[in-house]
Protein backbone atom coordinates (compact mmCIF):
# COMPACT_ATOMS: atom_id res chain seq x y z
CA UNK A 1 0.00 0.00 0.00
CA UNK A 2 1.18 3.74 -1.05
CA UNK A 3 0.38 7.13 0.28
CA UNK A 4 1.52 10.67 -0.11
CA UNK A 5 1.38 11.05 3.89
CA UNK A 6 0.67 9.05 6.55
CA UNK A 7 -0.62 10.15 9.75
CA UNK A 8 0.32 8.77 12.95
CA UNK A 9 -3.17 9.43 15.42
CA UNK A 10 -6.65 10.13 14.97
CA UNK A 11 -7.00 12.97 17.65
CA UNK A 12 -7.82 16.91 16.87
CA UNK A 13 -4.17 17.20 14.98
CA UNK A 14 -4.46 14.20 13.17
CA UNK A 15 -8.05 14.35 11.66
CA UNK A 16 -7.90 18.00 11.15
CA UNK A 17 -4.80 17.73 8.71
CA UNK A 18 -6.46 14.86 6.66
CA UNK A 19 -9.44 16.83 6.13
CA UNK A 20 -6.81 19.86 5.27
CA UNK A 21 -4.88 17.18 2.72
CA UNK A 22 -8.42 16.19 1.16
CA UNK A 23 -9.27 19.51 0.24
CA UNK A 24 -6.17 20.06 -1.42
CA UNK A 25 -5.97 16.74 -3.60
CA UNK A 26 -3.40 14.93 -1.28
CA UNK A 27 -3.44 11.40 -0.43
CA UNK A 28 -3.57 10.54 3.05
CA UNK A 29 -3.43 7.58 5.65
CA UNK A 30 -4.71 8.23 9.18
CA UNK A 31 -3.24 5.15 11.56
CA UNK A 32 -4.64 5.08 14.80
CA UNK A 33 -4.34 2.91 17.59
CA UNK A 34 -8.25 3.22 19.21
CA UNK A 35 -11.51 2.74 17.95
CA UNK A 36 -13.96 5.85 17.08
CA UNK A 37 -15.82 5.42 20.00
CA UNK A 38 -12.57 5.66 22.11
CA UNK A 39 -11.54 8.66 20.71
CA UNK A 40 -14.51 10.69 20.34
CA UNK A 41 -15.26 9.65 24.07
CA UNK A 42 -12.70 11.10 25.73
CA UNK A 43 -13.70 14.11 27.74
CA UNK A 44 -11.25 17.32 27.16
CA UNK A 45 -10.85 20.81 25.61
CA UNK A 46 -14.26 23.22 25.90
CA UNK A 47 -12.98 26.51 24.08
CA UNK A 48 -12.06 26.92 20.29
CA UNK A 49 -10.51 29.98 19.00
CA UNK A 50 -11.44 32.32 16.55
CA UNK A 51 -9.18 30.33 14.04
CA UNK A 52 -10.20 26.94 15.10
CA UNK A 53 -13.69 28.41 14.47
CA UNK A 54 -12.88 29.90 10.88
CA UNK A 55 -10.84 26.60 9.99
CA UNK A 56 -13.97 24.38 10.60
CA UNK A 57 -16.04 26.98 8.39
CA UNK A 58 -13.63 26.49 5.86
CA UNK A 59 -13.80 22.81 5.95
CA UNK A 60 -17.14 22.94 5.54
CA UNK A 61 -18.06 20.83 9.35
CA UNK A 62 -18.96 23.88 11.07
CA UNK A 63 -22.80 23.41 10.58
CA UNK A 64 -23.43 21.70 13.97
CA UNK A 65 -20.92 24.39 15.42
CA UNK A 66 -22.86 27.53 14.57
CA UNK A 67 -26.15 26.21 15.90
CA UNK A 68 -24.82 24.55 19.46
CA UNK A 69 -21.48 26.90 20.09
CA UNK A 70 -21.52 29.07 22.22
CA UNK A 71 -19.99 32.23 21.10
CA UNK A 72 -17.95 34.25 24.34
CA UNK A 73 -17.10 37.45 24.25
CA UNK A 74 -15.65 38.13 27.35
CA UNK A 75 -14.52 36.05 29.77
CA UNK A 76 -14.36 36.54 33.64
CA UNK A 77 -11.29 36.62 36.57
CA UNK A 78 -12.15 36.16 39.88
CA UNK A 79 -9.94 36.92 42.77
CA UNK A 80 -10.85 35.45 46.69
CA UNK A 81 -14.85 35.77 45.17
CA UNK A 82 -14.67 38.83 43.27
CA UNK A 83 -15.30 39.13 40.21
CA UNK A 84 -14.58 40.92 37.25
CA UNK A 85 -15.25 41.02 33.32
CA UNK A 86 -12.48 41.36 30.16
CA UNK A 87 -14.35 42.14 27.25
CA UNK A 88 -12.29 40.67 24.86
CA UNK A 89 -14.68 41.35 21.93
CA UNK A 90 -14.45 45.13 22.49
CA UNK A 91 -10.33 44.84 23.69
CA UNK A 92 -9.45 42.54 20.21
CA UNK A 93 -11.66 44.50 17.44
CA UNK A 94 -14.98 42.37 17.72
CA UNK A 95 -12.50 38.85 18.10
CA UNK A 96 -14.73 35.60 20.03
CA UNK A 97 -13.85 31.87 21.41
CA UNK A 98 -16.98 29.58 20.99
CA UNK A 99 -17.23 26.79 23.58
CA UNK A 100 -17.81 23.50 21.93
CA UNK A 101 -16.17 20.39 23.23
CA UNK A 102 -13.61 18.67 21.52
CA UNK A 103 -16.09 15.40 21.86
CA UNK A 104 -18.61 17.30 19.53
CA UNK A 105 -15.56 18.39 17.11
CA UNK A 106 -14.20 14.93 16.73
CA UNK A 107 -17.63 13.63 15.94
CA UNK A 108 -18.25 16.22 13.41
CA UNK A 109 -15.13 15.33 12.44
CA UNK A 110 -14.89 11.70 12.05
CA UNK A 111 -18.93 11.78 9.93
CA UNK A 112 -17.64 14.46 7.86
CA UNK A 113 -14.40 11.82 7.20
CA UNK A 114 -16.57 8.68 6.64
CA UNK A 115 -19.02 10.90 4.17
CA UNK A 116 -15.59 11.59 2.21
CA UNK A 117 -14.40 8.86 2.61
CA UNK A 118 -11.03 9.40 4.05
CA UNK A 119 -8.76 6.40 4.88
CA UNK A 120 -8.66 5.79 8.38
CA UNK A 121 -7.29 2.85 9.99
CA UNK A 122 -8.45 2.29 13.90
CA UNK A 123 -7.12 -0.40 15.96
CA UNK A 124 -3.53 -0.27 14.99
CA UNK A 125 -1.41 -1.94 17.24
CA UNK A 126 2.83 -1.98 17.31
CA UNK A 127 2.95 1.34 14.60
CA UNK A 128 6.52 1.77 13.79
CA UNK A 129 7.64 4.09 11.13
CA UNK A 130 11.56 3.67 9.43
CA UNK A 131 14.01 5.23 6.68
CA UNK A 132 12.73 8.54 7.99
CA UNK A 133 16.16 10.42 7.11
CA UNK A 134 15.62 8.85 3.43
CA UNK A 135 13.23 9.55 0.43
CA UNK A 136 10.87 6.59 1.10
CA UNK A 137 9.79 6.24 5.00
CA UNK A 138 7.86 3.38 6.06
CA UNK A 139 5.11 2.60 8.72
CA UNK A 140 4.28 -1.05 9.70
CA UNK A 141 1.41 -1.32 12.21
CA UNK A 142 -0.63 -4.80 12.98
CA UNK A 143 -4.32 -4.95 12.34
CA UNK A 144 -6.58 -8.18 13.95
CA UNK A 145 -3.53 -9.74 14.06
CA UNK A 146 -2.29 -9.01 10.55
CA UNK A 147 0.82 -7.22 9.50
CA UNK A 148 0.41 -3.72 7.47
CA UNK A 149 2.94 -1.65 5.56
CA UNK A 150 2.27 1.58 4.29
CA UNK A 151 5.19 3.34 2.03
CA UNK A 152 4.88 6.73 2.30
CA UNK A 153 6.12 10.51 1.22
CA UNK A 154 6.13 12.12 4.57
CA UNK A 155 5.18 11.26 8.37
CA UNK A 156 3.36 13.43 10.31
CA UNK A 157 3.17 12.62 13.71
CA UNK A 158 -0.04 13.21 15.77
CA UNK A 159 -0.13 10.62 18.34
CA UNK A 160 -0.15 12.53 21.48
CA UNK A 161 2.21 12.98 23.97
CA UNK A 162 2.42 9.23 24.95
CA UNK A 163 2.94 8.95 21.02
CA UNK A 164 5.65 7.00 19.00
CA UNK A 165 6.53 9.77 16.70
CA UNK A 166 8.55 11.61 19.15
CA UNK A 167 11.05 8.91 20.23
CA UNK A 168 11.88 8.18 16.64
CA UNK A 169 13.81 11.48 16.35
CA UNK A 170 17.22 10.58 17.54
CA UNK A 171 18.35 11.79 20.89
CA UNK A 172 21.29 13.92 19.64
CA UNK A 173 19.11 15.72 17.85
CA UNK A 174 15.91 16.09 19.93
CA UNK A 175 15.95 18.81 22.97
CA UNK A 176 12.97 18.98 25.16
CA UNK A 177 12.01 21.49 27.82
CA UNK A 178 9.41 20.88 30.96
CA UNK A 179 7.93 22.24 33.73
CA UNK A 180 5.58 19.73 35.96
CA UNK A 181 3.21 21.89 38.50
CA UNK A 182 3.32 20.47 42.04
CA UNK A 183 -0.83 20.44 41.61
CA UNK A 184 -3.64 18.85 39.31
CA UNK A 185 -6.94 19.74 37.95
CA UNK A 186 -9.91 17.76 39.15
CA UNK A 187 -12.81 18.33 36.83
CA UNK A 188 -16.68 17.33 36.85
CA UNK A 189 -19.43 17.77 34.15
CA UNK A 190 -23.32 17.35 35.48
CA UNK A 191 -26.21 18.30 33.51
CA UNK A 192 -26.90 21.61 35.39
CA UNK A 193 -27.37 24.99 33.95
CA UNK A 194 -23.82 26.84 34.24
CA UNK A 195 -23.36 29.20 37.36
CA UNK A 196 -22.42 32.39 34.81
CA UNK A 197 -23.02 33.09 31.21
CA UNK A 198 -19.00 33.12 30.72
CA UNK A 199 -16.18 31.33 32.18
CA UNK A 200 -15.13 32.10 35.45
CA UNK A 201 -11.24 31.89 36.42
CA UNK A 202 -11.21 32.19 39.59
CA UNK A 203 -7.78 32.68 42.06
CA UNK A 204 -8.98 31.88 45.80
CA UNK A 205 -6.84 31.29 48.72
CA UNK A 206 -7.73 27.36 48.85
CA UNK A 207 -6.75 27.41 45.31
CA UNK A 208 -7.81 27.77 41.75
CA UNK A 209 -10.85 27.33 40.41
CA UNK A 210 -12.22 27.12 36.78
CA UNK A 211 -16.53 27.70 35.84
CA UNK A 212 -17.37 26.35 32.43
CA UNK A 213 -19.69 24.96 30.22
CA UNK A 214 -20.27 22.81 27.20
CA UNK A 215 -24.52 24.17 26.78
CA UNK A 216 -26.71 25.69 28.57
CA UNK A 217 -27.58 22.96 30.50
CA UNK A 218 -24.57 21.33 31.21
CA UNK A 219 -21.79 22.34 32.94
CA UNK A 220 -18.01 22.07 33.15
CA UNK A 221 -16.44 22.85 36.83
CA UNK A 222 -12.66 21.93 37.83
CA UNK A 223 -10.98 22.81 40.98
CA UNK A 224 -7.14 22.53 41.87
CA UNK A 225 -6.30 19.40 43.78
CA UNK A 226 -3.08 17.52 44.99
CA UNK A 227 -1.34 14.89 42.80
CA UNK A 228 -1.39 12.45 45.32
CA UNK A 229 -5.35 13.06 46.08
CA UNK A 230 -7.50 9.97 45.29
CA UNK A 231 -10.53 10.70 43.11
CA UNK A 232 -12.63 8.37 45.62
CA UNK A 233 -12.75 10.82 48.10
CA UNK A 234 -14.29 14.06 46.23
CA UNK A 235 -17.63 12.93 46.53
CA UNK A 236 -20.15 15.14 44.34
CA UNK A 237 -20.95 17.00 47.67
CA UNK A 238 -17.54 17.90 48.52
CA UNK A 239 -16.56 18.54 45.72
CA UNK A 240 -19.47 21.19 44.86
CA UNK A 241 -19.20 22.96 48.37
CA UNK A 242 -15.02 23.41 47.71
CA UNK A 243 -15.91 25.03 44.27
CA UNK A 244 -18.65 27.11 45.73
CA UNK A 245 -15.91 28.00 48.22
CA UNK A 246 -13.42 29.27 45.94
CA UNK A 247 -15.97 31.08 43.22
CA UNK A 248 -16.72 33.05 46.35
CA UNK A 249 -20.64 34.00 47.40
CA UNK A 250 -21.94 35.62 44.71
CA UNK A 251 -21.25 33.49 42.25
CA UNK A 252 -22.07 30.39 44.42
CA UNK A 253 -25.09 31.58 45.00
CA UNK A 254 -25.62 30.79 41.17
CA UNK A 255 -24.35 27.65 40.96
CA UNK A 256 -27.12 24.68 40.69
CA UNK A 257 -25.68 20.98 42.14
CA UNK A 258 -26.76 18.24 40.59
CA UNK A 259 -24.96 14.44 39.92
CA UNK A 260 -21.73 14.39 37.99
CA UNK A 261 -21.50 11.85 35.48
CA UNK A 262 -18.06 12.50 34.50
CA UNK A 263 -15.12 13.26 37.34
CA UNK A 264 -11.14 12.85 36.89
CA UNK A 265 -7.93 14.39 38.00
CA UNK A 266 -5.55 15.79 35.27
CA UNK A 267 -2.01 16.55 35.95
CA UNK A 268 -0.87 19.93 34.48
CA UNK A 269 2.62 20.37 32.18
CA UNK A 270 4.43 22.45 30.31
CA UNK A 271 6.66 20.58 28.26
CA UNK A 272 8.35 21.55 24.15
CA UNK A 273 10.13 19.46 21.88
CA UNK A 274 12.27 20.64 19.50
CA UNK A 275 12.57 20.67 16.47
CA UNK A 276 9.51 19.90 15.60
CA UNK A 277 10.66 18.07 12.44
CA UNK A 278 13.23 15.52 11.28
CA UNK A 279 13.78 14.31 7.58
CA UNK A 280 10.88 13.23 6.70
CA UNK A 281 9.15 12.63 10.32
CA UNK A 282 7.21 16.14 11.31
CA UNK A 283 5.16 16.54 14.73
CA UNK A 284 2.14 18.15 15.32
CA UNK A 285 -0.31 18.69 18.54
CA UNK A 286 0.27 17.22 21.63
CA UNK A 287 3.15 15.02 20.14
CA UNK A 288 5.39 17.81 20.46
CA UNK A 289 4.09 19.99 23.06
CA UNK A 290 1.53 20.24 26.44
CA UNK A 291 0.47 22.99 28.29
CA UNK A 292 -1.33 23.27 31.21
CA UNK A 293 -4.77 23.78 30.85
CA UNK A 294 -4.94 27.18 32.27
CA UNK A 295 -6.01 29.19 28.74
CA UNK A 296 -7.31 26.60 26.69
CA UNK A 297 -4.77 26.21 24.48
CA UNK A 298 -3.77 22.38 24.24
CA UNK A 299 -6.11 21.79 21.51
CA UNK A 300 -6.13 25.41 19.39
CA UNK A 301 -2.47 24.49 19.19
CA UNK A 302 -3.07 21.57 17.61
CA UNK A 303 -5.10 22.65 15.12
CA UNK A 304 -2.31 26.03 14.33
CA UNK A 305 0.20 23.17 13.96
CA UNK A 306 -1.86 21.29 11.19
CA UNK A 307 -3.04 24.11 9.49
CA UNK A 308 0.77 25.47 8.67
CA UNK A 309 1.86 22.10 7.55
CA UNK A 310 -1.27 21.98 5.54
CA UNK A 311 -0.32 24.92 3.76
CA UNK A 312 3.49 23.79 3.68
CA UNK A 313 2.57 20.35 1.74
CA UNK A 314 0.18 21.62 -0.26
CA UNK A 315 2.99 24.28 -1.53
CA UNK A 316 5.72 21.04 -2.06
CA UNK A 317 2.81 19.03 -4.28
CA UNK A 318 1.32 21.72 -5.61
CA UNK A 319 4.47 24.61 -6.07
CA UNK A 320 7.25 22.01 -6.34
CA UNK A 321 8.49 24.34 -3.14
CA UNK A 322 10.09 23.19 -0.02
CA UNK A 323 10.12 26.48 1.81
CA UNK A 324 7.12 26.00 3.96
CA UNK A 325 8.18 22.05 4.45
CA UNK A 326 11.68 23.62 5.86
CA UNK A 327 10.53 26.64 7.57
CA UNK A 328 7.46 24.62 9.55
CA UNK A 329 9.57 23.79 12.55
CA UNK A 330 10.58 27.04 13.39
CA UNK A 331 7.23 28.78 12.55
CA UNK A 332 5.07 26.49 14.40
CA UNK A 333 7.84 26.93 17.68
CA UNK A 334 7.45 30.60 17.95
CA UNK A 335 3.47 30.37 18.22
CA UNK A 336 4.03 27.56 20.25
CA UNK A 337 6.24 29.27 22.88
CA UNK A 338 4.07 32.39 22.78
CA UNK A 339 1.44 29.76 24.11
CA UNK A 340 4.17 28.07 26.43
CA UNK A 341 4.35 31.26 27.78
CA UNK A 342 0.63 32.77 27.96
CA UNK A 343 -0.46 29.29 29.60
CA UNK A 344 2.59 29.23 32.03
CA UNK A 345 1.41 32.85 33.19
CA UNK A 346 -2.18 32.70 33.62
CA UNK A 347 -1.72 29.43 35.86
CA UNK A 348 1.07 30.62 37.49
CA UNK A 349 -1.21 33.43 38.67
CA UNK A 350 -4.30 31.85 39.21
CA UNK A 351 -2.91 28.60 41.61
CA UNK A 352 -2.20 28.30 44.91
CA UNK A 353 1.86 26.49 45.02
CA UNK A 354 2.51 24.89 48.15
CA UNK A 355 5.63 26.67 48.21
CA UNK A 356 3.91 29.67 48.24
CA UNK A 357 4.94 32.00 50.71
CA UNK A 358 2.90 35.99 51.70
CA UNK A 359 5.42 37.84 49.66
CA UNK A 360 4.42 35.47 46.36
CA UNK A 361 0.87 35.73 47.24
CA UNK A 362 0.58 39.56 47.29
CA UNK A 363 2.44 39.53 44.07
CA UNK A 364 -0.58 37.28 42.67
CA UNK A 365 -2.85 39.72 44.42
CA UNK A 366 -1.45 42.52 42.95
CA UNK A 367 -1.07 41.05 39.17
CA UNK A 368 -4.93 40.52 39.28
CA UNK A 369 -5.78 43.78 40.60
CA UNK A 370 -3.44 45.28 38.07
CA UNK A 371 -5.28 43.28 35.67
CA UNK A 372 -8.42 44.11 37.22
CA UNK A 373 -7.72 47.96 36.43
CA UNK A 374 -5.52 48.18 33.26
CA UNK A 375 -7.28 47.56 29.98
CA UNK A 376 -3.41 47.13 28.75
CA UNK A 377 -3.40 44.49 30.94
CA UNK A 378 -6.67 43.04 29.77
CA UNK A 379 -6.02 43.64 26.23
CA UNK A 380 -2.60 41.54 26.36
CA UNK A 381 -4.76 38.87 28.08
CA UNK A 382 -7.89 39.11 25.55
CA UNK A 383 -5.29 38.76 22.00
CA UNK A 384 -3.50 35.79 24.20
CA UNK A 385 -7.25 33.74 24.80
CA UNK A 386 -8.20 34.50 21.57
CA UNK A 387 -5.36 32.94 19.98
CA UNK A 388 -2.56 35.01 18.54
CA UNK A 389 -2.31 35.02 14.22
CA UNK A 390 -0.65 32.65 12.46
CA UNK A 391 2.16 34.34 10.99
CA UNK A 392 4.47 33.45 8.38
CA UNK A 393 7.56 32.04 8.76
P1 LIG B 1 -4.37 13.63 21.09
O1 LIG B 1 -5.73 14.20 21.28
O2 LIG B 1 -3.68 13.07 22.26
O3 LIG B 1 -4.49 12.52 19.96
C1 LIG B 1 -3.46 11.60 19.69
C2 LIG B 1 -4.05 10.36 19.05
O4 LIG B 1 -2.99 9.48 18.70
C3 LIG B 1 -4.96 9.59 20.00
O5 LIG B 1 -6.18 9.32 19.37
C4 LIG B 1 -4.17 8.35 20.34
O6 LIG B 1 -5.00 7.22 20.57
C5 LIG B 1 -3.32 8.17 19.09
N1 LIG B 1 -2.08 7.43 19.35
C6 LIG B 1 -1.27 7.49 20.41
N2 LIG B 1 -0.23 6.68 20.29
C7 LIG B 1 -0.37 6.07 19.11
C8 LIG B 1 0.39 5.11 18.41
N3 LIG B 1 1.52 4.61 18.93
N4 LIG B 1 -0.03 4.70 17.19
C9 LIG B 1 -1.17 5.20 16.66
N5 LIG B 1 -1.93 6.11 17.27
C10 LIG B 1 -1.54 6.54 18.48
N6 LIG B 1 -6.96 21.17 26.25
C11 LIG B 1 -7.67 22.26 26.42
O7 LIG B 1 -7.51 23.19 25.63
N7 LIG B 1 -8.58 22.34 27.43
C12 LIG B 1 -8.80 21.30 28.31
O8 LIG B 1 -9.63 21.37 29.19
C13 LIG B 1 -8.05 20.14 28.16
N8 LIG B 1 -8.21 19.09 29.00
C14 LIG B 1 -7.44 17.98 28.82
C15 LIG B 1 -7.57 16.91 29.69
C16 LIG B 1 -6.78 15.76 29.55
C17 LIG B 1 -6.92 14.60 30.51
C18 LIG B 1 -5.82 15.72 28.50
C19 LIG B 1 -4.93 14.49 28.32
C20 LIG B 1 -5.71 16.79 27.62
C21 LIG B 1 -6.51 17.93 27.78
N9 LIG B 1 -6.40 19.03 26.91
C22 LIG B 1 -7.14 20.12 27.09
C23 LIG B 1 -5.48 19.05 25.82
C24 LIG B 1 -6.14 18.71 24.48
O9 LIG B 1 -7.13 17.73 24.68
C25 LIG B 1 -5.03 18.23 23.60
O10 LIG B 1 -4.12 19.29 23.46
C26 LIG B 1 -5.49 17.78 22.22
O11 LIG B 1 -6.29 16.62 22.31
C27 LIG B 1 -4.27 17.51 21.35
O12 LIG B 1 -4.64 16.89 20.17
P2 LIG B 1 -3.63 15.91 19.44
O13 LIG B 1 -4.37 15.44 18.25
O14 LIG B 1 -2.32 16.54 19.29
O15 LIG B 1 -3.38 14.71 20.47
C1 LIG C 1 -12.21 24.33 29.71
C2 LIG C 1 -10.96 23.87 29.92
C3 LIG C 1 -9.91 24.77 30.05
O1 LIG C 1 -8.67 24.33 30.25
C4 LIG C 1 -10.14 26.13 29.98
O2 LIG C 1 -9.10 26.98 30.13
C5 LIG C 1 -11.40 26.58 29.75
C6 LIG C 1 -12.44 25.68 29.60
C7 LIG C 1 -13.33 23.38 29.58
O3 LIG C 1 -13.11 22.17 29.66
O4 LIG C 1 -14.48 23.82 29.41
Amino acid sequence: HRTQVAIIGAGPAGIFLAHLLHAEGINATVIERRDRDYVEGRVRAGVLEQGTVDLMRRLGIAARLEREGLVHGGTNVSLDGRMFRIDMAALTGGATVTVYGQQEVMRDLFDAAEARGLDIRWNAADVSLSDLDGVHPVVTWREGGEARRLDCDFVIGCDGYHGVSRGAIPASVLRTFERVYPFGWLGVLADVPPAEHELVYANHERGFALASMRSATRSRYYVQCGLDEDINDWSDDRFWDELCLRLGPETAAKVTRGKSFEKSIAPLRSFVAEPMRWGRLFLAGDAAHIVPPTGAKGMNLAVSDVTMLGEALTEHYRERSDAGIDGYSARALARVWKAERFSWWFTSVTHRFPTMDGFDRRIQIAELDYLRGSPAAQRSLAENYIGLPLEAA
